[in-house]
């Protein structure tokens, strides 16, 4: 089938490259010209796993092109729409300015039957109206169908999550949608991929209630672990037995600095933002709350660094480990960890950050803090180390040997990375978030 993916983020990209892979004819459009130049020699501009295999093949096949020029798309039957919906500026909600340019450069080239397909993470009741839009502008009129696909992939994972996801997904108005989607996902529905047909609205939530039920898991674990340390308990341990409860579960369980990234803290703002809108505004307390834990978690990072090297930050030299929002991926978007490495720089500290991935992406976020590739030089001379990210790296550290590089022993685990015996063992002073 000829299709396009129209936005070639993370989620655009990875989407174009798995078309191609299941044997679609595939159009990736974006205006980013660095971008689409990167992507047509069949290389991600990010790095994701698997994805640059796929994306050579998709290219060397002749299956997959890229191109800066929308009209690029016009002979699609089904369109994706990839582009980003970020936060606004001013307010909690998401801003879709990128969705409607779409929507209005897309509509006048729409002059025969084709489906167009969000999968961008949009406020519920988003896709009626970009239907509406479509449908009143495009000359194809009433032939042309509006379908909302989400897609719940994982940053580190998601070539994997975009081939066999846990679930697919479609709201659609009719059923010749659903036909068309159900032969561009023909392979996967083959493979026995479960799948939820349901209307636009529904789908639409799909996305933003999962990251919120996500987040607020976290946020709950996160809440325990202030609760052990004021009551002298173990949150790690709590959290193992919480995690054997089969109602429970174990995923999402992990204490600690708690979420960021480029979707979880957006997306259950926008959330909130929209259930507001539509009325619902007392229960959206519990998304405030979840969303104010979360945010409070990189004040107590700093606040148990603070008391970790004394009462004064100023002067004391800091090694940060960790510059990524979590760990396998080189995203720095609302890293929680470059949030405190510039909260404790702020507070006068002397910030050493280390991250197997992410540091180019974190200098370019913000060159005021010093930056170190080297692990061991990145630690010499250091007052403390604050882990902020979940590297295995880091919990292969040897505490005996860096402690004969550092000026103190001592270390805040922000994320529960390092084993405490054992860095106690070797002299550390070990302070974790939780315990
Ligand atoms: C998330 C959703 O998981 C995915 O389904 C959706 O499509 C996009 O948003 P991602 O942003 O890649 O994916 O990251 P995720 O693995 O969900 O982690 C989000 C944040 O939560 C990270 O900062 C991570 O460190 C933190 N986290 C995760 C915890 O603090 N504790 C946990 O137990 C799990």
């Amino acid at each position: 089938m000829r299709v396009s993916v129209l936005g070639t983020g993370y989620l655009g990209a990875t989407h174009a490259a798995c078309l191609a892979a299941w044997g679609h004819q595939v159009v990736g459009v974006d205006p980013d010209e660095d971008r689409i130049g990167t992507l047509a020699t069949g290389r991600a501009p990010f790095r994701e796993p698997g994805l640059d295999d796929l994306l050579r093949e998709g290219v060397s096949s002749g299956r997959l092109i890229f191109d800066t020029a929308l009209d690029a798309a016009r002979d699609a039957e089904v369109h994706f729409v990839c582009v980003g919906t970020p936060q606004c500026a001013d307010n909690h909600a998401a801003d879709l300015t990128a969705l409607w340019r779409l929507v209005d450069d897309l509509a006048p080239m729409l002059d025969s039957p084709c489906v167009v397909v969000g999968k961008s993470t949009v406020p519920v009741g988003t896709a009626s109206r970009v239907g509406d839009r479509l449908r009143g502008r495009a000359p194809a009129g009433g032939d042309v169908e509006v379908a909302w696909n989400p897609e719940f992939l994982r940053e580190g994972c998601a070539v994997q999550d975009s081939l066999c996801p846990d679930r697919l997904v479609l709201g659609v108005e009719n059923d010749a949608a659903q036909l068309r989607l159900r032969e561009v996902y023909a392979g996967m529905l083959a493979d026995g991929v479960p799948l939820v047909v349901t209307d636009l609205a529904t789908a639409e939530l799909a996305k933003v209630a999962a990251n919120t039920m996500l987040a607020a898991r976290i946020s709950l674990v996160n809440l325990l672990a202030e609760v052990c340390e004021a009551a002298g308990a173990d949150v790690a341990d709590l959290a193992t037995v919480l995690g054997f409860d089969e109602r429970i579960g174990s995923s999402f369980l992990s204490p600690g600095l708690g979420f960021g990234g480029g979707c979880l803290p957006k997306d259950i703002r926008a959330f909130a933002a929209r259930a507001e809108e539509l009325g619902v505004s007392r229960s959206t307390d519990l998304v405030h709350a979840v969303d104010a834990v979360n945010m409070r978690q990189r004040s107590r990072a700093v606040q148990k660094t603070r008391d970790l090297v004394g009462s004064d930050l100023r002067g004391a030299r800091l090694c940060v480990l960790g510059a990524a929002f979590k760990a396998g991926s080189d995203d720095v978007r609302d890293s929680p960890a470059l949030d405190v490495a510039t909260r404790l720089h702020g507070a006068g500290a002397d910030v050493v950050v280390h991250d197997p991935l992410a540091l180019p992406n974190a200098e370019r976020a913000h060159p005021e803090l010093s930056y170190e590739a080297d692990v061991t030089r990145a630690c010499t001379d250091a007052d403390a180390l604050v882990v902020l990210t979940d590297w295995d790296d880091y919990a292969a550290l040897d505490p005996v040997a860096l402690s004969q590089v550092v000026r103190h022993a001592r270390v805040m685990d922000g994320r529960l990375a390092i084993d405490a015996e054992k860095w106690r063992a070797a002299g550390w002073d070990v302070r974790a978030m939780g315990r």
